[in-house]
Parts: structure tokens; C-alpha cells; sequence
């Protein structure tokens, strides 16, 4: 039995954002979610003049932070309670999208995140969400998932509950027109994460290969010139459609031990969520070549390569392409650049291990020996 679950509706393109008022169901005052550096670009003027054009009262929440800890999430939803709103619009990437999605199930007052993460159960939606991405992107606005640092455990951690995923979703190119190419190069990477672990996850399922081989067919051909060409709208576009679609295939399958493996180095280290995935994909691909070969072949024929004689070919032209796109989006890959020394290797093992969640759908089985040496690949 498989099971896709996913957001109710779902507005792409041309003018999706006017819709927006139709997606809030009837609520009278919103609470708009979004962070200082995305109120600073200018993409929130258009959503929130149709919000007002259509007269729905809205309070903003602003200062919410990038990679959120649990506590960080908890005082927003503190900060979001007292406003009384009747539905949520998460304007952002992955960050404030997960906030709001953790605001929306705790807005009861019954429980707080830090007890979600042991009981995701104990959430409950009382509101509507409507989810509006400005990077391509986490898919945080498809999945059920939050993720939220944990300070002491030097960790993140997946917040996991089906009450998570999001009512509404606008994709509208013009929230990622500006997007610092910086990010959308991280973010992007992210996407492409997202697709290429759930095809070849323990947990795919025939929903999750669709959606994560669409995405692959549309990350492969435009991100380079989505995240280098202010210009490539047609990409850009193209790009936000990808990152649902990753989202999608999340939700019915499960990363694997690229996003395991990364997690330690957000929750350390701060290393930004994309560009510690980025670090990581090479790393886990090639050793997971052995198992996946087959699944990396299929993907070779769906972008339309030609050329390579053998599965065992295309499987490697496959990697060497991926490995070319990191190459091109001069995302720093060396764990050094960050401050991690040899020194914190075995912490980064401990801790990496410690994501079985993810690691259990990694179809080569990972052990404590073999962290160490997809780490000290990137500790050169
Ligand atoms: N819930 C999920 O399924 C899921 C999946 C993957 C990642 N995540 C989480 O999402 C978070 C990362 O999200 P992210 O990668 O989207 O980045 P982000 O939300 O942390 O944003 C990064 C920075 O980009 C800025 N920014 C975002 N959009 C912008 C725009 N259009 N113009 C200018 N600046 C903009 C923000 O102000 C912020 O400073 C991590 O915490 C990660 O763990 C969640
Ligand atoms: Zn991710």
C-alpha cells in the first residue's frame, strides 16, 4: 500500500499570487510569517497589498531566524498566540516555512515543539496554512517535516506529522527573481538532494520515483542558469516547480544518508542547510554507486543522455554531472572553510549516526566506519 499525500491546492505561474486571498478561506486576519532578509528584498510588497486589496487584516511576524533551534520556534509560537489570527502565510525559505508549520499545530496551546520532537502526535492543526517559497528550495512548503536544531544535542532534528502539511501553496517566480545567487545555489543543491535520494531510497515508493525523476528533469537543465543568470526566469520557474516536486516525493519517501550525514553539520556548525547537503551528496553517490547503479542509469535515459555503452556507464556520467553542477555553483565543499577541524570528526561520526531515521533508507547500509570516511573526504 502506498500512500501521496500532499497540500489541497496548488497555484504555479503567471499571477498564482492572486489567489492568494481565495486560499485564506474566509479568515478575516492572517498572521504573515517571513524573515528580515526577505522583507528587505521587496517580495513581500505584492502579497501583502492583495492580502489588503481583498481586506484581510494581517499582523507580521518578522524576526523570525534562519535554521531555526526548538526554542526559537517556540517563542515565535508564543509571539504567534497572542495575535489571535485565524490562518497563517509563510512567506520564506525552509526556515520560515517550518516555523509556521510548527506554529500552526501548536497554536492550541497543548503542547510546545520541544515536546514535539520526542511526540510529533501531540500537535494538532486548529488553522489553515497557506505556504509561499521564496528559495527552490527546501519543498518544505509539500512535506510534513520541520526541522529544528537542537543547541545541546549539537543536532538537527525532523519534526514528522502529517497535520504538518501545509493546506494551500502559491509558486509564484517572482519571490525567487532576486534571490542571491549564494542561496539559490545552496537551496538548489538542496533540491536536487531531495530528488535524487528519495529515487533511490529504501523507502521510494511508485508516487515518490515520479515526482523525484520529474524534479531531476527539471533541476539537471536549469540550475546552473537559475542561480548564475538573474535573467533565466524560464529556470527560475522551472527551478520552484522542482523543489515542490522534491517536497512531494519527500513526503512519500524519505532522504537518506546525504541529509543523515548533514544534518550534524547544520546543528554544529551552522553550516547552512544546501550547502552542508552539497558537501555531503558527492561523498554518499559514489558510495552508494554499488547499490544504485540501476536507479542512476534510469535517471541517465529520463534527461535524455545518450552515449554511454552500459548501466555501469551511465551510472558514472550521471555522478560526474552532478559532481559538475557542485563544481559550477562554487559552493564550498571543503569542511575546512567552515572551521571543522580533524579534531571534530569523531563528534560529527557520533552524531551523524545518530540519524537513522534517514540513514535506515540508505539502500548501501552505512556504518560508523564508513562516516568517517565520507567526513574525511570533505577533511582533506
Ligand atoms: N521541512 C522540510 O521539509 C525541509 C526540507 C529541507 C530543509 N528544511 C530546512 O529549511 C531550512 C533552510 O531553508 P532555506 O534553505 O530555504 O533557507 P532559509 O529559509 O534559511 O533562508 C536563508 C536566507 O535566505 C534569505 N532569503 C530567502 N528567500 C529570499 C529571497 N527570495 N530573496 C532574498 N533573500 C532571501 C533569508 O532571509 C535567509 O537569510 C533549514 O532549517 C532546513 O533544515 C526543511
Ligand atoms: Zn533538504
Amino acid at each position: 500500500m502506498f500512500t501521496c499525500r500532499m497540500p489541497a491546492t496548488v497555484c504555479y505561474g503567471e499571477n498564482a499570487m492572486d489567489q492568494l486571498p481565495k486560499l485564506c478561506k474566509g479568515a478575516k486576519t492572517v498572521a504573515v510569517f517571513s524573515d528580515r532578509g526577505i522583507e528587505a528584498s521587496g517580495i513581500l510588497r505584492k502579497p501583502l497589498e492583495i492580502l489588503a486589496n481583498a481586506g484581510i487584516a494581517y499582523q507580521l511576524l518578522l524576526d523570525l531566524p534562519a535554521e531555526p533551534t526548538c526554542d526559537q520556534a517556540q517563542q515565535t509560537a508564543e509571539a504567534f498566540r497572542k495575535l489571535e489570527a485565524e490562518a497563517i502565510v509563510a512567506i520564506g525559505g525552509g526556515s520560515v516555512m517550518d516555523i509556521a508549520k510548527l506554529c500552526a499545530i501548536t497554536a492550541d496551546g497543548l503542547c510546545t515543539v520541544r515536546e514535539l520532537i520526542d511526540n510529533p502526535a501531540l500537535g494538532h492543526k486548529s488553522m489553515i496554512t497557506v505556504m509561499i517559497p521564496t528559495t527552490a528550495g527546501t519543498g518544505a512548503e509539500a512535506t510534513p517535516n520541520a526541522i529544528v536544531a537542537v543547541p545541546e544535542k549539537e543536532l538537527k532534528v525532523g519534526i514528522v506529522s502529517e497535520e504538518m502539511i501545509p493546506d494551500s501553496v502559491i509558486l509564484d517566480g517572482e519571490m525567487i527573481r532576486n534571490l542571491p545567487s549564494k542561496i539559490a545555489a545552496a537551496t538548489g543543491v538542496d533540491a536536487l538532494c531531495h530528488a535524487i535520494e528519495c529515487y533511490t531510497s529504501k523507502a521510494a515508493t511508485p508516487f515518490s520515483d515520479m515526482y523525484a525523476l520529474e524534479a531531476l528533469k527539471l533541476i539537471f537543465p536549469n540550475i546552473q542558469s537559475a542561480c548564475m543568470d538573474p535573467d533565466a526566469l524560464q529556470s527560475k520557474n522551472a527551478m520552484l516547480l522542482a523543489a515542490f516536486y522534491g517536497g512531494v516525493a519527500i513526503a512519500c519517501s524519505g532522504t537518506t544518508a546525504v541529509h543523515a550525514l548533514s544534518y550534524p553539520l547544520g546543528g554544529k556548525y551552522h553550516i547552512p542547510h544546501g550547502a552542508a547537503n552539497a558537501m555531503m551528496l558527492m561523498p554518499v553517490m559514489r558510495f552508494n554507486l554499488p547499490a544504485c547503479s540501476e536507479a542512476f542509469a534510469r535517471v541517465y535515459d529520463a534527461l535524455g543522455e545518450t552515449g554511454a555503452a552500459n548501466e555501469e556507464e551511465k551510472a558514472m556520467r550521471l555522478l560526474d554531472r552532478m559532481e559538475e553542477i557542485v563544481h559550477n555553483l562554487e559552493i564550498p565543499v571543503d569542511l575546512k572553510s567552515y572551521g571543522v577541524t580533524n579534531d571534530d570528526l569523531e563528534d560529527l561520526v557520533t552524531a551523524g549516526m545518530q540519524v537513522q531515521r534517514l540513514l535506515k533508507n540508505n539502500l548501501r547500509p552505512v556504518t560508523a566506519d564508513d562516516a568517517r570516511s565520507l567526513y574525511m573526504q570533505r577533511l582533506p
